[in-house]
């Protein structure tokens, strides 16, 4: 049996359908050539250990049998809960050391937290030979995201397991990769860290006292979605970017941008993006833009002026893999 694993996730971008997509509808979501990286070695101690410097835990351990109880910090905690989660259907009988490391900064909102989560799960089972199917990877990381966040859909676990661009309904109901062979996003970052829960218990707080409201603008959101698909596969680019500055008419409604977004994608769509949008929960982090080539350079000028830092990314990138 080998001693040591290291695999690596992508992170990930929504391309549409945040916030509708944790209420039973769809979204499609692109994963990025940002990685996130976990080694995994065997110990002959009962124990966990983790190594994480991005979040600052280093030296961190406890035995087997404390998983998952006591006082956790921040930074270990998917990882910690993936192990126990594992530990629950696959009795472990010996420990792990377990280092992880990131290409991208967990401020983005690329989704640090569930890439950790998948790699957790498939190094650990890599390990003890356990050969789990992509949808038991994911399921084991979503039931793990799931039970510490309290809330989500599960559509960045999806993409750091597939990889490539999905169609995905809540919890993994639906999830359906496209194929593509390009997607060549704009990316700029807020500056901002954004809290995915806080911002869903904003739009549920709308959401209770406007309920058939709200609703009307995720069946919107869905119908949207719907269309993007076939335009992205089509690189129907100026249909994308329609669609996005539609959906993000519906993120503004739901009160989910921000002044800094919103002037990043007035900014983009001035400098002659097809359309711009926010990607993810809002509050901060990342927006998206599509313009065409000639207008590439102008688009991410104008972001940065307006205050983003444009982060170059590849899209569709390769999901969950072992590394040699
Ligand atoms: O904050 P992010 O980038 O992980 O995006 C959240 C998207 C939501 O739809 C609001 C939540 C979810 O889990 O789908």
């Amino acid at each position: 049996m080998n001693k040591s694993v290291t695999v690596s996730a992508p992170g990930k971008l929504m391309l549409f359908g945040e916030h509708a997509v944790v209420y039973n509808h769809p979204c499609l979501v692109t994963a990025v050539d940002q990685r996130m990286k976990a080694t995994v070695e065997l110990l002959n101690a009962q124990e966990f250990q983790l190594v994480a410097v991005d979040v600052k835990v280093a030296g961190y351990k406890k035995t087997l049998t404390e998983l998952g109880k006591g006082n956790i910090p921040k930074g270990a905690q998917f990882v910690e809960i993936a192990l126990k989660n594992i530990a629950e259907t696959y009795p472990l009988s010996s420990g792990f050391k377990i280092t992880t490391s990131s290409e991208f900064s967990s401020q983005f909102g690329f989704g640090s937290s569930s890439a950790s989560t998948v790699c957790t799960i498939k190094a650990v089972t890599e390990l003890l030979n356990l050969k789990l199917s992509k949808k038991e990877v994911f399921d084991l990381a979503f039931k793990t995201v799931l039970g510490i966040q309290g809330k989500g859909s599960g559509f960045d676990v999806a993409a750091a397991v597939y990889g490539g661009t999905l169609y995905f309904v809540t919890g993994g109901k639906i999830i359906e990769p496209l194929n593509l062979t390009r997607l060549p996003l704009i990316v700029g970052y807020s500056g901002v860290k954004a809290d995915t829960v806080t911002l869903i218990n904003i739009v549920k707080e709308t959401s209770d006292k406007y309920p058939e409201l709200i609703e009307s603008i995720y069946t919107n959101i869905e119908m949207l979605v719907k269309q993007a698909k076939p335009a992205i596969i089509a690189q129907g680019w100026q249909t994308v970017g329609n669609l996005m500055n539609v959906n993000q008419g519906y993120l503004e409604a739901l009160g989910v941008s921000t002044k800094k977004l919103s002037a990043m994608i007035y900014s983009a769509k001035d400098a002659g993006a097809y359309g711009a949008k926010l990607s993810g929960a809002g509050g901060g982090d990342c927006m998206i833009a599509l313009a065409p080539e000639g207008k590439r350079k102008a688009v991410e000028e104008a972001i940065a002026q307006a205050g983003g830092q444009i982060i170059s990314i590849k899209t569709n990138a390769e999901g969950i893999r072992v590394e040699i």
